[in-house]
């Protein structure tokens, strides 16, 4: 797909455990099931559960005598320099040439964020061409967002990773004359609609349209989003050219996948069947 350049779909969130390495492993498996090259990069140095994956995913490969395929992965280590501003000067280069080097070989790059304030991260987000941030149905998580009021759940001033977003499409446009795209996704949805979750759809459906986010059909609790980490594979390789013995919860979360994939509206997918 010459002529149009990898875009970097960088999934963030400041909240641990809110679901980035899930969304970002399933984002990577949907695409190469859709036959896309695909390259990734891990930004969280201390849980490295994306760069597991996909050890795990090359050990079961060879274990099973199968070919599931694997993006290219490429390490960027963090800075040792001795002044903060050194070392941020030279975690953006790391990132970039990263980044450079996937380009050349991939349709579509992936990274995948600690749950913390890090210099890659900030850089990560400066050079995104869209921010993915997945989070659970809570006011908790709500709450990186913007605060909203307890009476009538009205979201309020945006705040912490909110005012990071903004600084970071602030500086892609100073820097780049560009735009980012942000889709806030739904993680581990209850299949039942509660109070709670009703209130965090108005919330966030209002806030997206006052801090310029999209909003993406979100991923439901699903054991299966988890239960293949030790192999490396997804609910796509496990029903992958299968007719028989396929799940409706399998074929649910295939779907949720594919969905997800397709809100990104890259141009790169244009080509490629996501069809659910
Ligand atoms: N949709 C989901 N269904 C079931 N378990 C999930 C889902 N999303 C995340 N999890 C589990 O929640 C935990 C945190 O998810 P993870 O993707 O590691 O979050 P983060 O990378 O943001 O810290 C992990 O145990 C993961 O397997
Ligand atoms: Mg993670």
């Amino acid at each position: 797909m010459a002529g149009i350049p990898a875009p970097l779909v960088v999934v963030g969130n400041e909240k641990g455990g809110s679901g980035k390495t899930t969304v970002a492993i399933h984002l990577i498996a949907g695409a190469m099931s859709a036959g896309l090259r695909v390259g990734g990069i891990d930004l969280d140095h201390r849980q490295k559960s994306f760069s597991h994956f996909f050890e795990n995913r090359a050990r079961w490969a060879e274990r099973a005598g199968k070919d599931y395929p694997l993006p290219r992965i490429a390490p960027v280590h963090a800075s040792e320099r001795e002044t903060k501003s050194l070392a941020e000067g030279e975690d953006a280069r790391r990132l970039a040439s990263a980044v450079t080097e996937l380009s050349a070989e991939c349709d579509l790059i992936v990274v995948d964020c600690p749950g913390a304030d890090t210099a890659l991260g900030r850089a990560a987000h400066a050079s995104a061409s869209i921010i993915v941030t997945p989070m659970n149905d809570s006011f908790v998580d709500f709450d990186l967002l913007a605060g909203v009021d307890p009476e009538t759940y009205e979201a309020k001033a945006p705040s912490v990773y909110a005012e990071f977003v903004w600084e970071s499409r602030k500086r892609h446009m100073i820097e780049r004359r560009k735009t980012i795209d942000w889709l806030v996704v739904r993680n581990r949805m209850g299949n039942i609609e509660t109070r709670n979750q009703r209130r965090v759809t108005e919330a966030l459906t209002k806030l997206s349209q006052r801090i310029g986010f999209r909003l993406a059909p979100g991923l439901s609790e699903r054991v299966i989003y988890r239960e293949l980490f030790p192999k490396g594979l997804t609910v796509l390789d496990l029903i992958e050219g299968k007719t028989k013995g396929i799940t409706m919860g399998q074929i649910a979360a295939r779907a949720e996948v594919r969905a997800l994939l397709a809100a990104l509206r890259l141009p790169q997918f244009s080509k490629v069947a996501v069809a659910v």
